[in-house]
């Protein structure tokens, strides 16, 4: 009862600016309180004794033992009985074993997603790890990944979310590798915005992990030729974006869309839809983003072969964005915890969810086959409203006056998107156990 207290005390907080003194008498105070029950459960797990006093800390679902001892014996997802665990239902844990890195050693962050960096005085948000409700990922190895992943190449296909998920998997992946020099973009281009596409080098693996920039997945390109002028470009709803033939070979493919479907970033600026050489002036974007899932998913059961490449769909990311949106003041500063029950996430982003959950039913209904992951991380992110870079996306020197526009769609590196690779990670090496098996049994039918 007494955290519930305090974390009403915190919430109570929030609404109020505090000043850099409130805030650090604030952590020194977490730090104290912290400090105070990581030793009260050491001497209850210790002494076994006063089980009433570790229920309020199975409550919080505290991970205080480092993720090494766990209370409650599960499954690991990689065994041959974790086989049916969905690990996308679960909780945030905190484990004071994370985060995975630290964005002073990865020098292939954006300013952007550097928050404790740019001045944000927490890292609460670092210390969450996702603990599937049936069984037990594992934890994230940097030197396992890049074995797996000799000679081979990884790329990442979307927006800028994906691009946010692409530099984390660059942070986790290189904490393994002590010379970063051995870790180069193989044009010489540095870590900036807009690039059309990037690829990294991991040399001493032969292993390349590339972005391609393209938030709607299929083309946006010139109108067809005579269309009125306010059609500034259209989207061909009906073929893929431009970079395919670059990526299709990949052998571990991990795609997203949705943030840039809406009226602003099309119809608003002038950019319509296109089927075959008709553009449909009328068309509502939540159609046309459903048409283009459509055409993903079709190009990807025509063009992706599967036996070669792992091919992974993340869903939505969501945004938090308090009293407005981007545009009108919405905001998500000083948010420092999940939400631990249940989420409140505004509506909206359940729609771009939802059109998403049918195109992907259908398709699976018949393709028969799931040939395509989804990293299911709508409904896990959607506690994660403390996660955004929010006002520490411009580097340091705003941290004193919050600028008029947050960034609450876009996540502190270490931070969320981790988390989603970690995910990756483990559904990748599941993948690569089950062939390993059937190559046996395989064998062992042969003999
Ligand atoms: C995604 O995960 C959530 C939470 O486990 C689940 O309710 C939902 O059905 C899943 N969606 C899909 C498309 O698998
Ligand atoms: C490096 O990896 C690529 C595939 O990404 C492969 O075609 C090439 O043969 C590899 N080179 C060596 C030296 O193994
Ligand atoms: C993939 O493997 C299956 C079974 O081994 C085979 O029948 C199928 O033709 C393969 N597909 C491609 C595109 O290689
Ligand atoms: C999937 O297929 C079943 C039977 O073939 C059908 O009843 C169901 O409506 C289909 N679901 C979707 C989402 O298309």
């Amino acid at each position: 009862m007494f955290l519930m207290d305090f974390f009403k005390k915190m919430k109570r907080l929030r609404l109020f600016e505090p000043s850099l003194g409130v805030l650090g008498f604030f952590m020194v105070a977490v730090c104290v309180i912290f400090c105070f029950f990581l030793l009260d459960y050491k001497a209850v797990v210790k002494g076994s004794r006063f089980f009433a006093a570790s229920d309020r800390l199975l409550w919080l679902k505290f991970d205080v033992e480092g993720g090494e001892k766990k209370r409650v014996r599960k499954v690991d997802f990689l065994s041959e009985e974790g086989g049916g665990c969905n690990v996308f239902e679960g909780d945030w844990l905190w484990d004071d074993s994370y985060p995975l890195y630290q964005s002073k050693d990865c020098s292939f962050l954006d300013e952007g997603f550097r928050c404790s960096e740019n001045g944000r005085p927490d890292l609460f948000y670092t210390k969450w790890r996702w603990q599937p409700k049936d069984c037990n990922l594992p934890r994230f190895d940097a030197k396992i990944m890049l074995d797996k992943l000799r000679n081979k190449r990884v790329a990442f296909v979307g927006d800028s979310i994906g691009r946010n998920q692409w530099e984390s998997f660059l942070c986790m992946l290189s904490s393994g590798i002590p010379n970063k020099d051995s870790i180069y973009e193989v044009n010489g281009n540095p870590i900036t915005k807009h690039k059309g596409f990037l690829i990294f080098k991991f040399k001493d693996y032969n292993c390349t992990v590339e972005y391609f920039r393209a938030p709607f997945l299929v083309l946006q390109s010139r109108p067809p030729a005579g269309a009125p002028s306010n059609i500034k470009t259209t989207l061909k709803l009906d073929q893929m974006d431009w970079s395919w033939s670059k990526w299709r070979d990949a052998d571990l493919l991990v795609f997203n869309t949705g943030h840039w479907w809406n009226y602003e970033k099309t119809t608003k600026g002038g950019c319509y839809f296109q089927e075959g050489l008709e553009v449909k002036m009328d068309m509502d974007v939540d159609t046309a983003y459903e048409r283009s899932l459509q055409t993903f998913f079709d190009f990807a059961r025509r063009e992706l072969n599967t036996n070669k490449t792992q091919v992974f769909f993340r869903t939505y990311a969501p945004v938090h964005f308090r009293a407005g949106d981007w545009k009108s003041g919405g905001n998500c500063h000083l948010e420092t915890l999940p939400e631990l029950g249940s989420s409140l996430v505004p509506p909206n982003n359940w729609d771009k969810y939802n059109i998403f959950t049918k195109v992907v039913s259908a398709h699976f209904n018949i393709s028969n086959v799931k040939a395509i992951d989804l990293l299911n991380i709508t409904h896990m992110t959607s506690r994660r409203k403390d996660g955004h870079s929010s006002v520490y996306y411009l580097g340091p020197s705003v941290a004193g006056s919050p600028p008029s526009r947050q960034d609450c769609s876009h996540w502190c590196l270490p931070g969320v998107p981790d988390a989603w690779n970690e995910l990756l990670y483990a559904v990748f090496l599941k993948h690569e156990n089950l062939q390993l098996r059937n190559l046996h049994f395989g064998h062992m039918n042969d003999s």
